[in-house]
């Protein structure tokens, strides 16, 4: 017995490296799990305690379903797994990877060094960070290069991936899915925004990418590095000054009440599981301040 089973998984391992698309297959089938994912088929740690609806497999092994709650994962095909469903990962997890991560892993033991800050503390760089996104380190200049020239590791669109969710935030999905050259024929609301965009960085000197065919990014409101690692006159060294070591605050506000009152009115009982109203107070690593809505401005034209 043991040795057939050993048998078909030298054959299914066999099969899965022969297929050229494993997309297409579920990972029942495969046994392949997409890039950069989370090992399988480990025991939990004795100090691991997920709460209970992160099922385990025999011998407290995770498995598919430890942490995705949709029915079947491992048996369809990658590309029909429908991963904006709601319970992809268990407790809300693409809402803050972080905290889903949590909930085996100990916080403080296992938390991520911020590569984001780069200087050390007499203002010299830190070149090893540099190496985490480009192959070598550039030189400073004081004009723009083309993105091409900064030596990344990977495309423009996926540089932030791996180590963040495509999924950070409320819209980031929606803005980097949008194409403004696309949008801009298509919609009236979107007319003018790439027009908006470089009179904004013209006037405010300021550095706001687009992906090649004219894709919102990341980076299109995000700078990557730290304020002082870029020369000044650089239009990409421009950025909002919050503290990157305490990260994105945020604080209750009194206007809360007011979209309260207004989400349950318009939503009914959904309204009331959206996130409350609060207010940036730390902004950090962002082109310029989204705060007082510069940063929306840049694109957006909000009538009134
Ligand atoms: C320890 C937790 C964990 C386990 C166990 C796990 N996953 Fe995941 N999986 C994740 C997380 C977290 C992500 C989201 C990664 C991201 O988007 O950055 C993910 C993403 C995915 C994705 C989307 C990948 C993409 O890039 O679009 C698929 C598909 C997936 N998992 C399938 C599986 C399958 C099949 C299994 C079982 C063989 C499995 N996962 C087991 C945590 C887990
Ligand atoms: C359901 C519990 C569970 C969750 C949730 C979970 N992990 Fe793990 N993780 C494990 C287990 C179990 C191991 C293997 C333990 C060991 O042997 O050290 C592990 C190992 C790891 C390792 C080291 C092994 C390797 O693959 O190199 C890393 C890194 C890791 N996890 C990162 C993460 C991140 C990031 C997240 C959030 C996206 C996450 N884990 C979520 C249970 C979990
Ligand atoms: C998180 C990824 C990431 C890290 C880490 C990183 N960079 Fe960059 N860098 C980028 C991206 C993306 C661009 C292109 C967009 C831009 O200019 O902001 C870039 C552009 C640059 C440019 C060209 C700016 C221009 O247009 O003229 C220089 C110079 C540079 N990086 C230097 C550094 C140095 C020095 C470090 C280490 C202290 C570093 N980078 C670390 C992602 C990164
Ligand atoms: C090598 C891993 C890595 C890469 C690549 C990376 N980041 Fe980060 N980033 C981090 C870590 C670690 C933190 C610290 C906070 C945390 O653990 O999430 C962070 C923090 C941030 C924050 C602030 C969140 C906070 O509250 O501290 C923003 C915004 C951010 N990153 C944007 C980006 C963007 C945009 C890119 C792509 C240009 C990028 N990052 C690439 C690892 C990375
Ligand atoms: C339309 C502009 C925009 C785009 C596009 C965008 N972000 Fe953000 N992001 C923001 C704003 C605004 C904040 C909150 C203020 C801040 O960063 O200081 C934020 C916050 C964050 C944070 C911190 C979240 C928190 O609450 O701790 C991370 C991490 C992040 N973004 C990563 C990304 C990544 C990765 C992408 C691409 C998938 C992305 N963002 C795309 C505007 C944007
Ligand atoms: C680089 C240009 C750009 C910037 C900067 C920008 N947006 Fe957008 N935004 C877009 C595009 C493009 C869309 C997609 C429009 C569409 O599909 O009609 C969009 C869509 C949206 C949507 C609607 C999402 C949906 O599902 O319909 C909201 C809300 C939004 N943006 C808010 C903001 C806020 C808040 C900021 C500032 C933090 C911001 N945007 C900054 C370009 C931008």
């Amino acid at each position: 017995m043991r040795i057939f089973y050993f048998l078909w998984l030298i054959c299914s391992f066999a099969f899965a490296d022969e297929s050229t698309d494993w997309q297409t297959q579920s990972y029942k089938q495969s046994k392949h799990l997409p890039d950069l994912h989370h090992a399988v088929d480990v025991k939990l740690l004795d100090e691991m305690q997920p709460p209970a609806e992160f099922v385990l497999k025999e011998d407290r092994k995770i498995g598919c379903k430890t942490c995705h709650g949709l029915e079947k994962i491992a048996e369809t095909p990658y590309d029909k797994i429908d991963k904006n469903a709601p319970d992809f990962l268990r407790k809300d997890g693409y809402k803050k990877l972080e905290t889903f991560c949590a909930n085996c892993h100990d916080k403080k033991a296992h938390e991520r060094p911020n590569i984001h800050l780069m200087l050390n503390d007499d203002g010299t760089i830190k070149k090893e960070n540099c190496l985490f996104c480009h192959s070598e380190i550039n030189e400073q200049r004081e004009k723009l290069r083309l993105l091409v020239d900064t030596h990344l590791r990977l495309p423009v669109e996926k540089v932030c991936l791996g180590c963040h969710l495509k999924t950070p935030h409320f819209n980031a999905v929606e803005h980097t899915d949008a194409n403004l050259k696309a949008l801009e024929q298509s919609k009236s609301s979107a007319k003018n925004m790439k027009a908006r965009l470089k009179k904004t960085e013209d006037e405010q000197g300021v550095h706001l990418p687009l992906s090649e065919n004219d894709e919102v990014l990341c980076l299109t409101c995000h700078s990557p590095h730290a304020k002082g690692v870029l020369g000044e006159k650089n239009p990409a060294s421009n950025q909002v000054n919050g503290d990157i070591k305490k990260g994105v605050e945020y604080e209750k506000h009194s206007w809360n009440e007011v979209m309260e009152a207004d989400k349950h009115e318009r939503l009914g009982k959904t309204g009331d599981v959206l996130p409350p109203y609060q207010r940036l107070k730390n902004e950090v690593l962002l082109r310029l301040p989204a705060k007082d809505g510069t940063l929306c401005l840049s694109c957006h034209e909000f009538e009134n």
